[in-house]
Formats: C-alpha cells, structure tokens, sequence
C-alpha cells in the first residue's frame, strides 16, 4: 500500500515519462535515473550524451517533481514504483521487476530489529553494518530508515548499509532514493555501500557504484568515498532541492 500523496506523485511522473517516452531516443526512464544521478557526481556529474533543449526541460521538470515527492514522502519507495507503474503502461520491453510495498517494508523492518529499535540490542556497537543482497529499487533499506527515522532517530547515525543487486536500473534506483532522502531530510548515516553484481558470486567480482564511509575503521577496506568530498558535490548541485526545502 502507498498513500495517497505518495500516489498522487507517482502518477504524476509516471504519466510525464510515459509521454515523453517515444519522443526521446533512449529510454526515458533510463535518462530520467542518469539525470538524477549527475547531481550526486556520478560520471563527473556528465550526461553520457549530450541532451537536446527540449529532453534537458523535460528532466528538470522532472527532477524537481522528484524533489517535492521526497519532500512530502520521506524514504518511500517511489522510483520502484514509477517502474511498476511503467511497466503497467506497456513498457515491458525496458521493464519487469516487482518491489515490496512501502507499508510491507516498514513493519518487516521494525518486526525484525524490534529489539534494536526499541531496547538495546546493539547498544554497545559504534556501527551497525545491514546487508540488503537483492535490494531492487532499495525499498527494504528504505522501510527501515523510515521506521528508525520515526521510532529511534538518534541509530540512524550508526548504521552502515550494503545493497547489491544484479541489475544495474535497480542499483541506480536504490541509490538515488537514499541519498536524496538523507539530503532533503537532513539525515546522515555511518555508511552506505552500493555495488552492482551477483551477490551469490564472490564479493571481489561486486562492482563499485557508489557511497561513503562517515568513521574511521582501518579494518574496512572496502572502496569508499570521504563523505566531506561527496557533500561538498551535493550541495553545489542541488540547489533546486534545497530551494524547494527551504
Ligand atoms: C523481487 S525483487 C525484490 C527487491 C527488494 N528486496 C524488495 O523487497 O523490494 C528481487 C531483486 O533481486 C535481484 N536479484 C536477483 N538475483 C540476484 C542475485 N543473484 N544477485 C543480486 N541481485 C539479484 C533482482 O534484480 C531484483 O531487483
């Protein structure tokens, strides 16, 4: 189940790239993602084309639709809903994953960490590590920075997440949705890992996409960005969010 105003921008952007589809040469919903992601200096915040006038209006319309969703919607799934919801408009070709709904995910997770959430397991640890091996648009690691950010904010700053998934729209779209999150609302996690590959295969064959480390453990060694660097890259590119926050 999504709410109503959750699903209010859905349709809304799901309709607007639904228009747009056949107009642009690429797969819109792919453009849409990359566009998004050049704010978080992804490919040195560079287009992998260059865009007409008219698909560069079209995607800043759309990012600042996106802006507003996140805005009113905190941690919902709403990318992987837009797919589904693009699938159902006859997109199967690009399309065809199905995700868990935003309500399912945040009782699972309260459910299944009630003990973190709301005694004091894990008390004593610094830093919380949550592996997510399937993660699809991320809307498990959503449903549960949801419920923390609601239940028991002060464990945000501890938790370090992993997400895998197979298929590289998946990643993109489990990545942007947690970190627009965490810039809009002004959250900030210990870590966030995202790799894309086989997470039944072995882990040195995962390939790197994106994240930070916020503490220093020289025992981890896996790839990561300083989050000062990262930072300064997001708020030089996201003026329009914060515009739209403020
Ligand atoms: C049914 S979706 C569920 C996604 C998410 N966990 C959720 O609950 O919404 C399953 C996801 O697992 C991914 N997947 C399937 N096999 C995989 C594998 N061996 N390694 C990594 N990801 C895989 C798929 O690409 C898909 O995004």
């Amino acid at each position: 189940m999504t709410c109503s105003t959750a699903q209010n921008h859905i349709s809304a952007i799901s309709a607007k790239l639904d228009r747009y589809w056949h107009l642009s040469t690429d797969n819109f919903f792919s453009l849409f993602l990359d566009d998004l992601l050049t704010c978080f200096g992804v490919n040195g915040g560079k287009h992998a084309r260059p865009l007409e006038p008219s698909e560069r209006e079209q995607l800043f319309e759309l990012g600042q639709m996106y802006a507003r969703a996140v805005i009113d919607c905190p941690y919902e799934d709403l990318l992987g809903q837009i797919y589904m919801d693009l699938a159902g408009r006859g997109h199967k070709k690009a399309l065809g994953q199905f995700f868990t709904p935003n309500s399912v995910c945040r009782i699972m997770a309260e459910m299944s960490n009630y003990d973190m959430i709301h005694g004091d397991a894990f008390a004593d640890l610094d830093v919380i590590r949550v592996a997510e091996p399937t993660c699809g648009s991320g809307a498990m690691v959503l449903g549960m920075l949801h419920c923390i950010k609601e239940k028991n904010p002060a464990l945000l700053e501890k938790l370090d997440f992993t997400l895998i998934d197979i298929d590289r729209t998946c990643i993109r779209m489990a990545a942007i949705q947690i970190l627009t999150n965490l810039l809009i609302h002004g959250d900030l996690l210990a870590g966030l890992r995202v790799y894309r590959g086989n997470a039944l295969g072995s882990s040195s064959e995962l390939e790197w996409f994106i994240g930070f480390q916020n503490y220093q453990d020289e025992s981890v060694t896996e790839k990561v960005a300083p989050v000062p660097d990262r930072f300064v890259t997001l708020e030089k590119n996201l003026d329009m969010f914060f515009e739209l926050a403020s």
